[in-house]
Formats: C-alpha cells, sequence, structure tokens
C-alpha cells in the first residue's frame, strides 16, 4: 500500500499535489510519503508478531537523516554497512546498540568506530574478516559480538546483481564450513563474543519459495549454533521484493482485493506465515534487514520534460532527470512506472523517456506506450523510494536533486539542491 493518489486530476503525496510541490521546489525531486514509510514498517511487524523479533532497517535502501529519525521512532534497529552509515544513524538519533555491520570489507578504522560506539553486532562473512576483527577488538581491550554470515546456495531467482546467496557469489561463508569456524573462533579468539547468525539470500524476491528454502536449510544450524555456542538470534536478511508494475494502483485496497493466486504478488502475510513454522521452535531472536520493502513504494522521482524528439526510429520525450538521479534501469534494466503529474484525455503514444547525460544507457523507459507527452510536463517515475537518491552520482557534473519528506499536509525540505559550489567542494586548484 502506499500514499500516491490522483486527486482533482493531479498526482498527490499524501494530502500534497506535486505539481505545486514541484512548483515551488524545481525538478528532478525526489518525494517520499511517510505515512507509507511507517505503515510498512508497522504491518511487517505485526505480520511477524508470534517471533520475538527486531527489524534493523538496511539503511542502503535509503539513507537520508529524516527517514532514519522517522524509523528509529518507530523503534527500527538499522543495518549498516559502513561507517558512513553508522555516523548517519547517530546523527538522526539511532541508536548504536541498534545496529548490525554487514559487508565483506570492512576496514580496522570502520570496526574500530563501530567498537567504540558499542554496535549490537558485526555480520562478518569470512574467517579472515572475523579474526581481523577479534585482533582490532584485543587492540583496544574490547570484545566484539559477532555473527557470521552463511551463505545457503538458494537461488534467490533475481537479477544476478542483486543475487547473493549462491556459492558463487561473494557472500556469506559456504554453508558446510560454519560450524567449524564457530567452534575454532571458540576456541581461538579470545576478543570476539559469538552473538547470532546471519544470512541474506538476494534483493527483490518476489516469491515466498526462496525464502523457505533458505530458512529451512539454515534454521538447523542455527539450533545447532544455539545449542553449542549459545548464540542469541538468526538473522534471516531483507530481500522482500515491491511491486514495480502497476505502482499507482497498487496503492489501492481494491487492487488488492481482486488479485488472487498466481496474480497475487508476495504479502507480508504470505511471508510471515510462510517462514514462521521453521523459526518460531528456535526460540532466538529474529531479526530481518529490509530496505526497499519499506522505502521502495514509499517514494517518487518528479521530472520535466524539457523536449521532445521525433527520430527516425523512435518518438524521445528528453526529461531533465538522468541516469545520475536514478540508475536502476540503466544498472539493472530496472522497470519503474511512470505517471503523468496531470491526468489528461490525451492519446497513447510509444516513446523512450531518456535523460540529458551523455550515455545511450541513459533511459527511464524504452518503447513505453503512456499518454501523449509534450514539453513542459511533468512526469513522476514510481517506486523510486529504494536505491534512488543513494545510488546517485555527479556524473556530467549534475547537481544532485532535493528530497522532500510529505507527512499528511506538510512537506519538508530534508535535503536541499546541490548547487554548483557543492559540486566543486573539497576540490583545490
Ligand atoms: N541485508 C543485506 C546484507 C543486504 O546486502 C541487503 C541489500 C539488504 C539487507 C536489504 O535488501 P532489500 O530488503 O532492500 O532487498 N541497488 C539494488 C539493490 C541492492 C541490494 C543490496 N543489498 C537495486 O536497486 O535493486
Amino acid at each position: 500500500m502506499h500514499s500516491f493518489h490522483y486527486h482533482n486530476g493531479s498526482l498527490h503525496c499524501e494530502e500534497v499535489d506535486l505539481s505545486l510541490l514541484a512548483n515551488d521546489h524545481g525538478s528532478p525531486l525526489y518525494v517520499y510519503s511517510a505515512a507509507t514509510i511507517r505503515d510498512h514498517y508497522r504491518r511487517l511487524s505485526s505480520a511477524l508478531c508470534e517471533l520475538d523479533h527486531h527489524i534493523a532497517y538496511a539503511v542502503k535502501a535509503n539513507s537520508n537523516l529524516s527517514i532514519l529519525k522517522l524509523l528509529a521512532k518507530e523503534g527500527a534497529g538499522f543495518d549498516i554497512v559502513s561507517g558512513g552509515e553508522l555516523f548517519r544513524v547517530l546523527r538522526a538519533g539511532g541508536k548504536a546498540s541498534d545496529c548490525t555491520f554487514a559487508g565483506v570489507g570492512k576496514t580496522r578504522a570502520e570496526i574500530k568506530y563501530a567498537l567504540e560506539e558499542g554496535i549490537y553486532c558485526f555480520n562478518a562473512e569470512s574467517e579472515a574478516e572475523l579474526c581481523f576483527i577479534d585482533k582490532v577488538a584485543g587492540e583496544l581491550g574490547e570484545v566484539a559480538p559477532v555473527a557470521l554470515r552463511v551463505n545457503p546456495n538458494v537461488d534467490a531467482k533475481t537479477h544476478k546483481y542483486i543475487s547473493t546467496g549462491k556459492s558463487e557469489n561473494k557472500f556469506g561463508v559456504d554453508f558446510d564450513d560454519i560450524a567449524g569456524i564457530y567452534d575454532r573462533a571458540s576456541q581461538e579468539l579470545k576478543n570476539i563474543n559469538l552473538r547470532g547468525l546471519q544470512m541474506h539470500i538476494g534483493s527483490q524476491l518476489t516469491s515466498v519459495q526462496p525464502f523457505v528454502e533458505a530458512v529451512e536449510k539454515v534454521a538447523p544450524l542455527a539450533a545447532q549454533l544455539k545449542a553449542d555456542h549459545k548464540i542469541e538470534f538468526f538473522s534471516i536478511g531483507g530481500g522482500i521484493g515491491i511491486i514495480y508494475e502497476d505502482s499507482l494502483a497498487s496503492g489501492s485496497k481494491d487492487w488488492w482485493a481482486g488479485k488472487s493466486g498466481e496474480d497475487k504478488p508476495l504479502t507480508l502475510e504470505q511471508y510471515a506465515e510462510a517462514i514462521i513454522p521453521s523459526l518460531k521452535p528456535l526460540g532466538l531472536k529474529i531479526m530481518l534487514e529490509p530496505g526497499r520493502m519499506i522505502t521502495g513504494n514509499a517514494g517518487v522521482l518528479l521530472s520535466r520534460v524539457l523536449y521532445k524528439k521525433q527520430g527516425a526510429a523512435k518518438v524521445f520525450a528528453i526529461v531533465d532527470a538522468g541516469m545520475g538521479d536514478l540508475i536502476r534501469p540503466a544498472l539493472y534494466q530496472g522497470h519503474h512506472d511512470i505517471a503523468p503529474v496531470k491526468q489528461s484525455d490525451r492519446q497513447p503514444e510509444t516513446v523512450d523517456v531518456v535523460g540529458p547525460i551523455c550515455e545511450s544507457g541513459d533511459f527511464f523507459a524504452q518503447d513505453r506506450e503512456l499518454p501523449k507527452l509534450e514539453e513542459g510536463d511533468l512526469i513522476a517515475l514510481l517506486s523510486a523510494g529504494a536505491y534512488g537518491f543513494v545510488m546517485a552520482s555527479n556524473y556530467n557534473s549534475r547537481p544532485f536533486p532535493a528530497e522532500i519528506l510529505i507527512d499528511g499536509q506538510e512537506a519538508s525540505l530534508i535535503r536541499k539542491r546541490q548547487s554548483f559550489s557543492d559540486l566543486i567542494s573539497g576540490e583545490e586548484l
């Protein structure tokens, strides 16, 4: 569910008219709905109420301070992957003791920073990293809480760039090696505390089956580690997929009510129902690391049509946002629905919606049928709240867009548009 809908012929986020917002703040412009983010967080938590669970929001999906603050207020913990993300969480009012620290390549400085701040757990991804964390903790006279990330060798059936749970991926430790490493670590590494076990098989999973396969495979290992090493948690990672096609309609209850069987996208209730039977008997704290599911459908990128161009083979709508603002189509062939902010009765037209960047990969849609676009029209690229702004770059020396958070009738500027001087700050002549 989300809070983007047409009202009086104009696309709104909650109670705010997006065309007025773009007039005030310019474009390209990211807009997020606070109500949607809260709703997603609360619905996931309530679907899992049978479990002793803790949701650690994956900061990488959208790390704006105001979004982190909103989630901290809801009681979320945070899954971080860098010292920079820890810094953001702390600045936003989150607690280090609610943070898990993932990633295959943590540096000495990052480990030290996280230990000094007192994070809940490092999720280590190799035996070498585990030994290094032990060493750094020893130097500081600390004991580091750690979990190993297990690679369960399960196919997540998602895009190859965001699939992480197969043996050929760089992530985690092979399933068969885990127990031996915990045994050795408990004997030899004196500066770590084996606190849990973690896994994450991939992102944008649209069926429950890979989650079930992974949980069923790894739960017995978690039980064994609880018995042998008294671990206290099992994190099952993130990865819950969202709706990218038919995004706008999926905001309404009626759309969901009209879907059944194969047509029905993965729901949180289905997800919870499928995994709870294997997890509940463990008697462990179950942690989750959702990112996209919390913020993805809660954000749009607004952009204005600069020019129409009739090429020999195609019609192009050239807009003022580019792959530097939202790279998902270029990088993963990711689909984002495009909605005109003003409804019209214009005839459909097949167009390529492209940005101003000097790359042929700079497109948002190819051969897409949309109500005919005209110069000056404002469009919304939907489902852009996760892995949107956070992956932005200044390529072609284009300043980052501004970000707005809507809460009811209120629109807050949560990040200023970059200026040209911001672009060169830190550079020396
Ligand atoms: N936990 C770990 C260890 C992860 O690596 C990730 C995502 C998550 C949790 C959160 O996954 P989510 O619930 O958001 O699926 N940029 C790509 C997605 C990359 C995901 C990286 N890891 C995209 O735009 O599709």
